[in-house]
């Protein structure tokens, strides 16, 4: 089972921004924690993960992942939450199923959080649970079995 896990713009700041809102953790200890969960979840899932600050490349890596037959995205679009709807439209149009994550609760923050126009394109989000609401979305994929053929 392949699942993408993917990390959008400045969340390569983690553990140096705003620590009182995203943790102290860091970027590299946060995709160390999600390879070690994935891991510790099964031996024959495969977690590729990406980050960037581009929202083109962003959608590039989606349309990858989907062409080399990922079974499920997890995808923390940052900033871009808010007002992509080039990156919702790239999720509704693979067929990998997606959840949406937040490391801060986007609803108990300023009002223009509390909208994502990825959510709808996504089976579900999780938001303010930090780096646990990656654990959590890959539990939710590999249980879901893979994408739909
Ligand atoms: C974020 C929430 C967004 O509103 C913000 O722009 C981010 C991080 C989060 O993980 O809590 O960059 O996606």
């Amino acid at each position: 089972m392949k699942i993408a896990v993917i990390h959008g713009p400045n969340l390569n700041l983690a553990g140096v921004r705003q620590i009182g809102i995203y943790g102290t953790m860091s970027f590299e200890e946060m995709m160390a924690y999600i390879d070690d969960c994935a891991k510790d979840l099964g031996s024959n899932l495969q977690l590729s993960q990406f980050q960037s600050n581009h929202e083109g490349e962003i959608l590039d890596f989606i349309h990858k992942c989907h062409f080399e037959d990922f079974d499920g995205l997890i995808i923390n679009p940052g900033a871009l939450t808010h007002y992509s709807h080039a990156i919702a439209d790239a999720v509704a149009a693979v067929k990998m199923p997606a959840l949406e994550v937040h490391l801060s609760n986007i609803h108990a923050r300023e009002e223009f959080r509390s909208k994502s126009v990825v959510a709808s394109s996504c089976i579900g989000q999780i938001s303010g649970l930090g780096a646990e609401s990656y654990l959590l979305a890959l539990i939710y994929l590999i249980n879901l079995g893979g994408r739909e053929q």
